[in-house]
């Protein structure tokens, strides 16, 4: 299939397990333009205009949703922000019947974050919107894959033969599932490491190394990316304390130095700080954290762009 044939135009972004490598190189090679947008002085550009979008978020979220939002607006789209906690949800209202009736403004693009695993397959069956998955529970992140592939090739040029370290709480994590799957497709060599609580059993049968010493997972590798440890999803004690996961499992800068002299450290945020990754490692110079941030502005344009347009040609001015 050739790239001229991709077209992602009225596609569902649901997962990164989905979708082929041109689909995955199309959207890449559009966020890339989409940067040289976010870098001028006046950002608003038409290529969107009259079409809205609707953010529908059920979990929290900073990096996502306000991203979401202004790469929606710089590309002179309507966005509106649908917060569950401030929204008929806590009047009892079911996620069909939400879905509805954003679907009944004339919604071109729902980008909804939810805390049930296939929330956004769910959504996609029952609403006629273009649904783009902005995390289901533990499942996946296409968007967060996307952005962390897009961090890794800016710096690194390639994606093929690069080892990732993927750290923490791979259980938990739909950030994890997303880059295991888009590194893997786009020919990286993924390396896991975290507590045996918190890996999936299933794991090595995707085609990633699991190491149970997280130094095993860092040594020559190109890139670090250290989750969050998700308290909020875990019922139960899966690690005896804080400052034993720190300490056994934290990235310091002694574990960095295992990794290889250029190696990116990466985080999706939010941190916690001392505990996964210490503060010196954060915003050290190896630190692509920020960058990653700004990245996901410009592959959000890049997404909503192209299920909305099928990627004609950028209408740069105003
Ligand atoms: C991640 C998420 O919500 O899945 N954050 C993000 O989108 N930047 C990771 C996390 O919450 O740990």
């Amino acid at each position: 299939m050739s790239k001229r044939q991709i077209s992602l135009r009225g596609k569902d972004i649901l997962g990164l397990e989905m979708m082929t490598v041109p689909e995955i190189e199309v959207i890449l090679e559009t966020a890339c333009q989409m940067k040289g947008i976010i870098d001028r002085d006046i950002k608003k550009v038409p290529t969107l205009r009259g079409k809205s979008i609707v953010n529908l978020f059920f979990e929290a979220s900073t990096r996502t949703r306000t991203s979401f939002e202004l790469a929606g607006k710089y590309l002179g789209a309507d966005v509106v922000n649908i917060t569950a906690s401030a929204s008929s949800v806590t009047k009892g209202e079911s996620l069909r019947d939400t879905l509805y009736t954003v679907e009944a403004m004339g919604v071109d693009v729902i980008v909804m974050r939810h805390e049930a695993e296939g929330a956004a397959q769910y959504a996609a069956n029952v609403a006629s919107p273009v649904i783009i998955n902005a995390g289901d529970g533990a499942h996946e992140h296409p968007t967060q894959g996307l952005l962390d592939m897009f961090t890794m090739k800016e710096v690194k040029g390639k994606l093929d033969g690069l080892k990732v370290a993927i750290v923490g709480d791979i259980f938990h994590s739909r950030v994890a599932r997303s880059n295991i799957w888009g590194l893997l497709k786009m020919g990286a060599e993924v390396h896991l490491a975290g507590p045996k609580t918190l890996m999936p059993y299933y794991i090595q049968e995707v085609g990633v190394h699991v190491h149970n010493r997280v130094e095993e997972a860092l040594e020559g590798a190109d890139v670090v990316n250290v989750l969050r440890i998700q308290r909020e999803r875990q019922h139960k004690g899966l690690f005896p304390s804080a400052r034993e996961y720190a300490r056994i499992f934290g990235i310091n800068q002694a574990r960095l130095d295992l990794a290889k002299p250029d190696a990116l450290i990466m985080h999706p945020g939010p941190m916690n700080r001392g505990l996964e990754i210490s503060p010196d490692v954060a915003y050290g110079d190896q630190s692509v954290i920020q960058e990653q941030v700004k990245n996901g502005l410009a592959i959000r344009m890049a997404a909503l762009f192209l299920v909305l347009t099928g990627g004609k040609n950028i209408e740069t001015t105003a």
